[in-house]
Protein backbone atom coordinates (compact mmCIF):
# COMPACT_ATOMS: atom_id res chain seq x y z
CA UNK A 1 0.00 0.00 0.00
CA UNK A 2 2.87 2.66 0.57
CA UNK A 3 5.78 2.23 -1.47
CA UNK A 4 8.36 4.03 0.78
CA UNK A 5 6.45 2.41 4.35
CA UNK A 6 6.24 -0.46 6.10
CA UNK A 7 3.95 -0.85 8.92
CA UNK A 8 3.91 -3.52 11.72
CA UNK A 9 1.21 -3.87 13.70
CA UNK A 10 1.75 -5.59 17.41
CA UNK A 11 -1.56 -5.31 19.32
CA UNK A 12 -2.46 -1.45 20.10
CA UNK A 13 1.32 -0.63 19.04
CA UNK A 14 2.00 0.67 15.36
CA UNK A 15 5.16 0.64 14.04
CA UNK A 16 5.72 2.75 10.97
CA UNK A 17 8.87 1.97 9.30
CA UNK A 18 10.73 4.49 6.79
CA UNK A 19 11.77 2.05 4.56
CA UNK A 20 14.18 3.81 2.01
CA UNK A 21 17.52 2.96 3.67
CA UNK A 22 19.04 3.02 0.52
CA UNK A 23 18.74 6.83 0.45
CA UNK A 24 18.78 6.78 4.48
CA UNK A 25 15.24 7.67 4.53
CA UNK A 26 15.60 11.13 3.05
CA UNK A 27 12.37 12.36 2.02
CA UNK A 28 11.07 12.91 -1.58
CA UNK A 29 7.65 13.34 -2.68
CA UNK A 30 6.41 9.72 -2.15
CA UNK A 31 7.73 9.36 1.37
CA UNK A 32 5.75 12.84 2.33
CA UNK A 33 2.81 11.96 0.82
CA UNK A 34 3.41 8.28 1.96
CA UNK A 35 3.97 8.89 6.14
CA UNK A 36 0.96 11.49 5.70
CA UNK A 37 -1.41 8.88 4.23
CA UNK A 38 0.09 5.95 7.00
CA UNK A 39 -0.08 8.09 9.92
CA UNK A 40 -3.75 9.71 9.03
CA UNK A 41 -4.54 5.78 8.34
CA UNK A 42 -3.32 4.73 11.81
CA UNK A 43 -5.15 7.51 13.51
CA UNK A 44 -8.76 6.43 11.94
CA UNK A 45 -7.76 2.95 13.70
CA UNK A 46 -9.48 2.29 16.82
CA UNK A 47 -7.52 -0.85 17.23
CA UNK A 48 -4.15 1.34 16.98
CA UNK A 49 -3.17 3.02 20.56
CA UNK A 50 0.17 3.60 20.02
CA UNK A 51 2.13 4.62 16.99
CA UNK A 52 6.07 4.29 16.43
CA UNK A 53 8.01 5.80 13.79
CA UNK A 54 11.17 4.48 12.89
CA UNK A 55 14.09 4.06 9.93
CA UNK A 56 15.14 1.02 8.23
CA UNK A 57 19.20 0.84 8.09
CA UNK A 58 21.39 3.32 9.11
CA UNK A 59 19.61 6.23 9.46
CA UNK A 60 16.69 7.49 11.05
CA UNK A 61 15.99 9.55 8.16
CA UNK A 62 18.77 12.25 6.11
CA UNK A 63 15.61 14.47 5.99
CA UNK A 64 14.94 16.72 2.77
CA UNK A 65 15.68 14.64 -0.10
CA UNK A 66 18.50 17.22 -1.54
CA UNK A 67 18.04 16.29 -5.36
CA UNK A 68 14.60 16.97 -4.58
CA UNK A 69 15.52 19.90 -2.74
CA UNK A 70 17.43 21.20 -5.59
CA UNK A 71 14.87 20.13 -7.84
CA UNK A 72 11.78 22.74 -6.24
CA UNK A 73 14.44 25.64 -6.15
CA UNK A 74 14.71 25.18 -9.86
CA UNK A 75 10.87 25.28 -10.51
CA UNK A 76 8.42 27.97 -10.79
CA UNK A 77 7.37 29.26 -7.07
CA UNK A 78 3.73 27.91 -6.80
CA UNK A 79 5.35 24.55 -7.83
CA UNK A 80 8.36 24.97 -4.96
CA UNK A 81 5.60 26.37 -2.49
CA UNK A 82 3.12 23.81 -2.93
CA UNK A 83 5.88 21.06 -2.77
CA UNK A 84 6.84 22.84 0.68
CA UNK A 85 3.31 22.70 1.86
CA UNK A 86 3.08 19.01 1.60
CA UNK A 87 5.99 18.97 4.03
CA UNK A 88 4.59 21.02 5.96
CA UNK A 89 1.05 19.15 6.55
CA UNK A 90 3.27 15.62 6.64
CA UNK A 91 4.53 17.56 9.63
CA UNK A 92 1.03 18.72 11.39
CA UNK A 93 -0.27 15.62 10.34
CA UNK A 94 2.62 13.49 12.75
CA UNK A 95 2.69 16.94 15.15
CA UNK A 96 -1.52 16.75 16.05
CA UNK A 97 -1.87 13.00 15.80
CA UNK A 98 -4.30 12.61 18.87
CA UNK A 99 -2.42 9.31 19.51
CA UNK A 100 1.07 8.97 21.21
CA UNK A 101 3.50 9.05 18.94
CA UNK A 102 7.36 7.68 19.50
CA UNK A 103 9.87 8.60 17.35
CA UNK A 104 12.70 5.95 17.47
CA UNK A 105 15.99 6.74 16.65
CA UNK A 106 18.84 4.40 15.68
CA UNK A 107 21.11 6.37 13.95
CA UNK A 108 21.56 10.06 12.15
CA UNK A 109 18.21 12.26 12.21
CA UNK A 110 19.51 15.10 10.44
CA UNK A 111 17.34 18.40 8.91
CA UNK A 112 13.81 16.92 8.31
CA UNK A 113 15.01 14.12 10.39
CA UNK A 114 15.56 16.26 13.15
CA UNK A 115 11.89 18.09 12.45
CA UNK A 116 10.22 14.29 12.55
CA UNK A 117 11.98 13.27 15.83
CA UNK A 118 10.26 16.34 17.42
CA UNK A 119 7.15 16.69 16.08
CA UNK A 120 6.76 13.08 17.42
CA UNK A 121 5.01 13.49 21.23
CA UNK A 122 8.38 11.08 23.06
CA UNK A 123 11.71 10.47 21.57
CA UNK A 124 13.76 7.45 22.54
CA UNK A 125 16.91 7.93 21.11
CA UNK A 126 20.14 5.17 20.65
CA UNK A 127 23.31 6.56 22.16
CA UNK A 128 24.91 6.08 18.99
CA UNK A 129 22.26 8.32 16.96
CA UNK A 130 22.87 11.63 15.97
CA UNK A 131 21.06 14.76 14.97
CA UNK A 132 21.40 18.27 13.52
CA UNK A 133 19.93 20.92 11.42
CA UNK A 134 22.79 21.11 8.24
CA UNK A 135 20.23 23.02 6.17
CA UNK A 136 22.50 26.24 6.53
CA UNK A 137 25.10 23.89 5.13
CA UNK A 138 23.22 23.86 1.99
CA UNK A 139 22.60 27.42 1.97
CA UNK A 140 18.94 26.46 2.98
CA UNK A 141 17.45 26.65 6.42
CA UNK A 142 15.10 24.69 8.66
CA UNK A 143 12.40 25.98 8.17
CA UNK A 144 9.47 23.86 7.92
CA UNK A 145 10.21 21.93 11.29
CA UNK A 146 11.58 25.13 13.14
CA UNK A 147 7.71 25.35 14.64
CA UNK A 148 8.54 21.75 16.44
CA UNK A 149 12.38 21.92 16.99
CA UNK A 150 11.81 25.11 18.80
CA UNK A 151 9.12 23.74 20.74
CA UNK A 152 11.35 20.81 21.75
CA UNK A 153 14.77 23.26 22.80
CA UNK A 154 13.61 26.23 22.61
CA UNK A 155 14.99 29.33 21.35
CA UNK A 156 18.07 29.59 23.09
CA UNK A 157 19.75 26.22 21.92
CA UNK A 158 17.83 26.60 18.63
CA UNK A 159 20.74 29.99 18.10
CA UNK A 160 23.05 27.88 18.38
CA UNK A 161 22.22 24.89 16.44
CA UNK A 162 20.51 26.02 13.42
CA UNK A 163 23.25 28.11 13.37
CA UNK A 164 25.88 26.07 13.21
CA UNK A 165 24.62 23.03 11.87
CA UNK A 166 26.97 21.19 14.64
CA UNK A 167 26.17 17.50 14.99
CA UNK A 168 24.30 16.64 18.15
CA UNK A 169 25.06 12.66 19.92
CA UNK A 170 21.85 11.43 21.48
CA UNK A 171 23.53 12.13 25.41
CA UNK A 172 23.23 16.11 24.87
CA UNK A 173 20.27 15.97 22.38
CA UNK A 174 18.81 14.44 25.65
CA UNK A 175 20.16 17.23 27.58
CA UNK A 176 18.44 19.98 25.50
CA UNK A 177 14.79 18.29 25.86
CA UNK A 178 15.28 16.90 21.57
CA UNK A 179 15.52 13.09 23.32
CA UNK A 180 13.42 12.03 26.42
CA UNK A 181 15.66 8.93 26.92
CA UNK A 182 18.97 7.41 25.49
CA UNK A 183 19.78 4.03 25.53
CA UNK A 184 22.78 1.84 24.67
CA UNK A 185 21.96 0.20 20.86
CA UNK A 186 21.08 -3.15 22.23
CA UNK A 187 18.50 -1.25 24.70
CA UNK A 188 16.37 0.90 22.08
CA UNK A 189 13.78 -1.78 21.28
CA UNK A 190 13.06 -2.85 24.81
CA UNK A 191 13.05 0.49 25.78
CA UNK A 192 10.54 1.72 23.03
CA UNK A 193 8.61 -0.99 23.79
CA UNK A 194 8.26 -0.35 27.51
CA UNK A 195 7.29 3.23 26.81
CA UNK A 196 4.86 1.71 24.11
CA UNK A 197 3.36 -0.50 26.57
CA UNK A 198 2.92 2.03 29.41
CA UNK A 199 1.32 4.13 26.87
CA UNK A 200 -1.26 1.64 26.00
CA UNK A 201 -2.70 0.81 29.35
CA UNK A 202 -3.43 4.60 29.63
CA UNK A 203 -7.42 5.46 28.58
CA UNK A 204 -6.93 6.42 24.86
CA UNK A 205 -9.37 9.42 25.45
CA UNK A 206 -7.57 10.53 28.27
CA UNK A 207 -4.57 10.32 26.36
CA UNK A 208 -5.98 12.75 23.27
CA UNK A 209 -7.43 15.28 25.81
CA UNK A 210 -4.01 14.81 27.47
CA UNK A 211 -2.06 15.94 24.34
CA UNK A 212 -4.37 18.71 23.74
CA UNK A 213 -3.51 20.28 27.26
CA UNK A 214 0.05 20.47 25.96
CA UNK A 215 -0.90 22.14 22.76
CA UNK A 216 -3.52 24.52 24.35
CA UNK A 217 -2.10 25.20 27.43
CA UNK A 218 1.85 25.41 26.83
CA UNK A 219 3.34 29.02 27.02
CA UNK A 220 -0.18 30.49 27.69
CA UNK A 221 -0.63 33.07 30.68
CA UNK A 222 -1.97 31.24 33.39
CA UNK A 223 -4.82 33.44 34.09
CA UNK A 224 -9.31 33.12 34.13
CA UNK A 225 -9.91 32.02 30.97
CA UNK A 226 -7.05 29.50 31.24
CA UNK A 227 -8.34 28.21 34.94
CA UNK A 228 -11.77 28.21 33.36
CA UNK A 229 -11.18 26.23 30.53
CA UNK A 230 -9.12 23.61 32.42
CA UNK A 231 -11.78 23.16 35.17
CA UNK A 232 -14.28 22.67 31.81
CA UNK A 233 -11.97 19.96 30.71
CA UNK A 234 -11.44 17.79 33.98
CA UNK A 235 -15.22 18.26 34.40
CA UNK A 236 -16.09 17.23 31.18
CA UNK A 237 -13.61 14.72 30.95
CA UNK A 238 -14.49 12.76 34.75
CA UNK A 239 -18.15 12.41 33.64
CA UNK A 240 -17.19 10.46 30.43
CA UNK A 241 -17.59 6.64 30.28
CA UNK A 242 -14.33 6.25 30.41
CA UNK A 243 -13.48 7.76 33.42
CA UNK A 244 -16.01 5.74 35.18
CA UNK A 245 -13.99 2.84 33.77
CA UNK A 246 -10.85 4.15 35.17
CA UNK A 247 -11.39 4.90 38.32
CA UNK A 248 -14.04 1.84 38.75
CA UNK A 249 -11.02 -0.28 37.72
CA UNK A 250 -8.80 1.33 40.26
CA UNK A 251 -11.63 0.98 43.22
CA UNK A 252 -12.09 -2.47 42.65
CA UNK A 253 -8.30 -3.31 42.33
CA UNK A 254 -8.05 -4.48 38.58
CA UNK A 255 -7.08 -3.29 35.44
CA UNK A 256 -9.48 -0.55 33.29
CA UNK A 257 -10.76 -2.49 30.22
CA UNK A 258 -10.58 0.16 27.41
CA UNK A 259 -11.95 -1.53 24.17
CA UNK A 260 -14.85 -3.40 26.35
N1 LIG B 1 18.97 13.48 0.12
C1 LIG B 1 19.27 12.75 -0.97
N2 LIG B 1 20.19 11.77 -0.98
C2 LIG B 1 20.82 11.52 0.17
C3 LIG B 1 20.55 12.25 1.35
C4 LIG B 1 19.57 13.27 1.29
N3 LIG B 1 19.22 13.99 2.36
N4 LIG B 1 21.34 11.77 2.33
C5 LIG B 1 22.08 10.79 1.78
N5 LIG B 1 21.77 10.64 0.48
C6 LIG B 1 22.35 9.72 -0.49
C7 LIG B 1 23.81 10.07 -0.81
O1 LIG B 1 23.88 11.10 -1.76
C8 LIG B 1 24.33 8.75 -1.31
O2 LIG B 1 23.93 8.59 -2.65
P1 LIG B 1 24.87 7.78 -3.70
O3 LIG B 1 24.88 6.35 -3.18
O4 LIG B 1 24.14 7.93 -4.99
O5 LIG B 1 26.21 8.42 -3.67
C9 LIG B 1 23.56 7.73 -0.49
O6 LIG B 1 22.43 8.42 0.07
C10 LIG B 1 24.38 7.21 0.66
O7 LIG B 1 24.88 8.31 1.40
P2 LIG B 1 26.41 8.45 1.87
O8 LIG B 1 26.68 9.89 2.17
O9 LIG B 1 27.33 7.77 0.90
O10 LIG B 1 26.34 7.57 3.21
P3 LIG B 1 27.08 7.79 4.59
O11 LIG B 1 26.74 6.64 5.43
O12 LIG B 1 28.51 8.14 4.37
O13 LIG B 1 26.39 9.12 5.22
C11 LIG B 1 24.60 10.57 5.85
C12 LIG B 1 25.02 9.15 5.46
C13 LIG B 1 23.08 10.57 6.00
C14 LIG B 1 25.23 10.97 7.19
C15 LIG B 1 25.08 11.58 4.76
O14 LIG B 1 24.67 11.11 3.49
C16 LIG B 1 24.54 12.97 4.93
O15 LIG B 1 25.08 13.75 5.71
N6 LIG B 1 23.48 13.34 4.17
C17 LIG B 1 22.89 14.64 4.21
C18 LIG B 1 21.80 14.66 5.29
C19 LIG B 1 21.31 16.05 5.59
O16 LIG B 1 22.07 16.94 5.97
N7 LIG B 1 19.99 16.24 5.47
C20 LIG B 1 19.31 17.46 5.71
C21 LIG B 1 18.82 17.99 4.46
S1 LIG B 1 18.05 19.54 4.66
Amino acid sequence: MYETLEILRDGPVATVWMNRPERHNAFNEQVIDDLSRGIAELTDDVAVRVIVLAGRGKSFSAGADLAAMKAAGEAGFDENFAAARKMAEMLRVIAECPKPTIARVQGAALGGGLGLAAACDICVASTVASFATTEVKFGITPATISPYVLRAIGPRQASRYFLTAERIDARRAAEIGLVHEAVEPEQLDAAVARLAQTLAANGPSALEAAKALIRDFAGRTIDEPVREDSARRIATIRSSAEAREGLTAFLEKRAPRWTD
